[in-house]
Parts: C-alpha cells; sequence; structure tokens
C-alpha cells in the first residue's frame, strides 16, 4: 500500500485524512494516509522516521511549513519562491518539497468562479504566508495588476515588492484600500477574519464592494463566511468559498505522489460530509 500522511500541531481537526481516503477509494488505490501529531520539538526526527519508514510523501500543515525545508533534499521552484512547504514527495532516497496552497487556490478560482484571470485587477486582503503563496500563483496567469492590502501597511509593501516584475504588485493600508477598491475586479480574503468561531466579524465594510464583482475567501469553516453572504445578498458578487482551496492543494499534492488527477468531487463531498 501507499503510505502516506500528514504533520501538524494541532492535527486532530485536520480533514486531510478524510479527504485524501476518498481519493484512494475512487481511484481504486491501496493506500493509508496517516494523521501524525508532530510536535517542532519532533519535526527533525519525524523527517527522518518518513525517510525510514518508506512513506510514499506527507503533508506538511501549521506550525512546520516554513521549518521543514531544512530537512529536505530539494524544493520545486514555486516552494522556494514562497518559502513555505506543504507537500514532501519521498523518492529514490531524496525528499523533494512543493507548495501546492497557491496553485490549488488559483485552479479553484478558475474552475469554480473566474476561469480566465489575465488582465484582471486582484486585491488581496493580508500579507501573511497564505497571501504570499496566491499572489506566486496568481502572477503566472497574468493578471493586469495586483493589489496587497494589510492592517499592518509595511507588511503588504514588503510582500509586493519581492515580485514586482512585468506585472504591477503594490502594497496599501486598509485605508488606502477604500480608495483603490472601486477599480477591483477579484477580491480575495486571506485574513482569518470571519473564521469560526467569530463569525461575525468583517475584513472591511460592504458598502465599499463593488457590485457585481467577484468576492473570494480563503475560509471553509463556515463555507460562506458573512463577507461572502453580504457580498452576495448585498453587493450582487459572485462568491467564491475556501473550500475548492483546500480540496485542490490536495489534489495537486496527491499528483505529485501518483502521477495522475484524484476524483476532486469525490474529495469534495468527503470534506463537506465530514464538516455537517
Ligand atoms: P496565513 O499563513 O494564514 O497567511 P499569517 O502569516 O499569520 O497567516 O498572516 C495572517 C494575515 O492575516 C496577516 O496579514 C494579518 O495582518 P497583520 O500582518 O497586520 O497581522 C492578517 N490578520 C489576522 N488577523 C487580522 C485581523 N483581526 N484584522 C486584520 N487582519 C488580520
Amino acid at each position: 500500500p501507499v503510505l502516506l500522511g500528514v504533520i501538524g500541531d494541532p492535527i486532530a481537526h485536520s480533514k486531510s485524512p478524510v479527504m485524501m481516503a476518498a481519493a484512494f477509494r475512487a481511484a481504486g488505490i491501496e493506500g493509508e494516509y496517516r494523521r501524525l501529531h508532530v510536535k517542532p520539538d519532533q519535526l527533525k526526527q519525524t523527517l527522518q522516521d518518513i525517510r525510514e519508514q518508506g512513506f510514499h510523501g506527507i503533508n506538511v500543515t501549521i506550525p512546520h511549513k516554513v521549518a521543514v525545508m531544512d530537512y529536505l533534499d530539494e524544493l520545486d521552484e514555486a516552494a522556494e519562491k514562497i518559502g513555505a512547504v506543504n507537500t514532501i514527495v519521498h523518492a529514490n532516497g531524496r525528499l523533494k518539497g512543493y507548495n501546492t496552497d497557491g496553485a490549488g487556490y488559483v485552479r479553484s478560482l478558475r474552475e469554480e468562479a473566474v476561469p480566465e484571470l489575465a488582465g484582471r485587477t486582484v486585491m488581496l486582503l493580508g500579507a501573511g504566508g497564505a497571501s504570499r503563496g496566491i499572489v506566486h500563483a496568481l502572477l503566472q496567469e497574468l493578471p493586469q495588476r495586483v493589489m496587497i492590502v494589510n492592517r499592518t501597511e509595511d507588511k503588504a509593501r514588503q510582500l509586493a515588492g519581492e515580485f514586482s516584475a512585468e506585472i504591477p504588485v503594490e502594497g496599501y493600508s486598509m485605508e488606502q484600500a477604500h480608495r483603490c477598491l472601486p477599480g477591483v475586479d477579484i477580491l480575495i480574503n486571506t485574513t482569518s477574519v470571519g473564521m469560526h468561531p467569530r463569525t461575525e466579524d468583517m475584513p472591511l465594510p460592504v458598502e465599499l464592494i463593488p457590485e457585481g464583482i467577484v468576492v473570494s475567501d480563503l475560509i471553509y469553516n463556515p463555507l460562506e463566511t458573512r463577507l461572502l453572504r453580504e457580498s452576495r445578498v448585498q453587493r450582487g458578487c459572485m462568491v467564491h468559498g475556501g473550500l475548492g482551496m483546500f480540496v485542490y492543494q490536495g489534489a495537486i499534492a496527491f499528483e505529485h505522489w501518483l502521477g495522475f488527477r484524484p476524483d476532486v468531487q469525490v474529495m469534495r463531498q468527503a470534506v463537506l460530509d465530514s464538516l455537517a
């Protein structure tokens, strides 16, 4: 059987095992996907165990996505640029790190909301690790312009400065963002504002959101955040929730491990069933 798993701290709430089990079943693969509770001081030993116990690969979640890079033999280009790893492939005695979060998000956005991202003006709320991965993946789609907005303006500017090539990437404060919003086609919340249990929190006032644009949220608990609900109902926006990002980051990890695309509908349904 193919041996895989996920490491994190905490890990009990992870939906990855249930999602991957469904993907294996649908593909007729005999696989075991283990949930591994790994504290930061156990990370090095765990990576050694992964090598010795013949794991085919693992997923990596909070808080290990950056620290784990010290124990790998190789990084793919996106993981290197983003500076974080969420997927490891173990092949020919070597551990190679990938980052499928940004690419998973973009695949989800394209499949579920905006087939063509070229020429679009995108605003992201938040300048942390999630935002970094998404900006990197978005730039491959040739948007017109990317604005990063953050409560701490400096972090937004700094992150924007890491990219900036042919496509303008700019960092703004929340106040500046209010003025820029009229030109935005796609608004993406990458912060945790609105996540369970503080579901009434809003990352910005809904009145500022241009009518009819696409509003996307990385949060999938709740499946529809207050930001999405009010954007849809009050502003006539097309909304896109975070479940797809989770499903597609897993689907792309699966492809790295097994070499073919899993059934994403089956994976999505498995997560939905476990949330219910
Ligand atoms: P992640 O990996 O999920 O991106 P992170 O790297 O800790 O997590 O980044 C969290 C992001 O959400 C940051 O941009 C943070 O803003 P600050 O840089 O100002 O801290 C943003 N964020 C978190 N809680 C927030 C809140 N209550 N209001 C506004 N922004 C918030």
